[in-house]
């Protein structure tokens, strides 16, 4: 018995006809055709299916598709849309980090380790090395490139302090650009004060 559910990933909203058996994993897959999300254990235990459910890490091979409905989720695929300046660099900071530190092996596990240091940063923009460690803690990589990743991860940091600092530069260049508001008759203007508008 199916039931219809509105789900929104990405920014991509789409109406399904799923069984309450349909992980999340299983749709984003198989229904939106994002590999991003890997299938490990499928038990919510190696970490691999992460995806960002309203900015929370969240296991998708444990979760319910029927329970999403009107919630908003990002994937790997997603991530350069949470990046406002995407025209400096196609990518994430933290992919790009992972990409610099070569914080990967086969690559299986990397696809949570990425979502994993991506939620960390949102809620935590300078981590201390523990903090980062306890993040990660949950997420399993078989290939034991765990130094690499943690190099990943504090190069993220970086990448992430310096696109920020990028993007207020842009704000403020675009302030500058904006006309300033026409000047008001200042005839009408304050009644205390010099009258800027009448002859001496
Ligand atoms: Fe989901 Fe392992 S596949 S936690």
């Amino acid at each position: 018995m199916t039931q219809t559910v509105t789900i929104k990933v990405n920014g991509q909203v789409r109406a399904l006809a799923l069984t309450p058996q349909a992980s999340l994993l299983h749709v984003l897959r198989n229904d939106f055709e994002l590999n991003g999300a890997k299938y490990g254990c499928g038990l919510g235990e190696c970490g691999a299916c992460t995806v960002l459910v309203d900015h929370q890490p969240a296991r998708s091979c444990v979760i319910p598709a029927l329970g999403v409905g009107g919630r908003s989720i990002t994937t790997l695929e997603g991530l350069p849309l949470l990046n406002a300046l995407a025209s400096l660099d196609p990518l994430h900071p933290v992919q790009r980090a992972f990409i610099d530190a070569q914080g990967t092996q086969c690559g299986y596990c990397l696809n949570g380790m990425i979502m994993m240091t991506v939620a960390l940063l949102l809620k935590n923009a300078q981590p201390s090395r523990q903090e980062m460690l306890d993040a990660l803690s949950g997420n399993l990589c078989r290939c034991g490139a765990h130094v690499e990743i943690l190099k990943a991860v504090e190069l993220s940091v970086q990448y992430t302090r310096e696109l920020d600092g990028a993007r207020d530069a842009q704000s403020a260049e675009l302030a500058k650009s904006i006309p300033l508001p026409l000047k008001t008759n200042m005839t009408h203007g304050p009644t205390h004060g010099p009258n800027l508008g009448k002859a001496p």
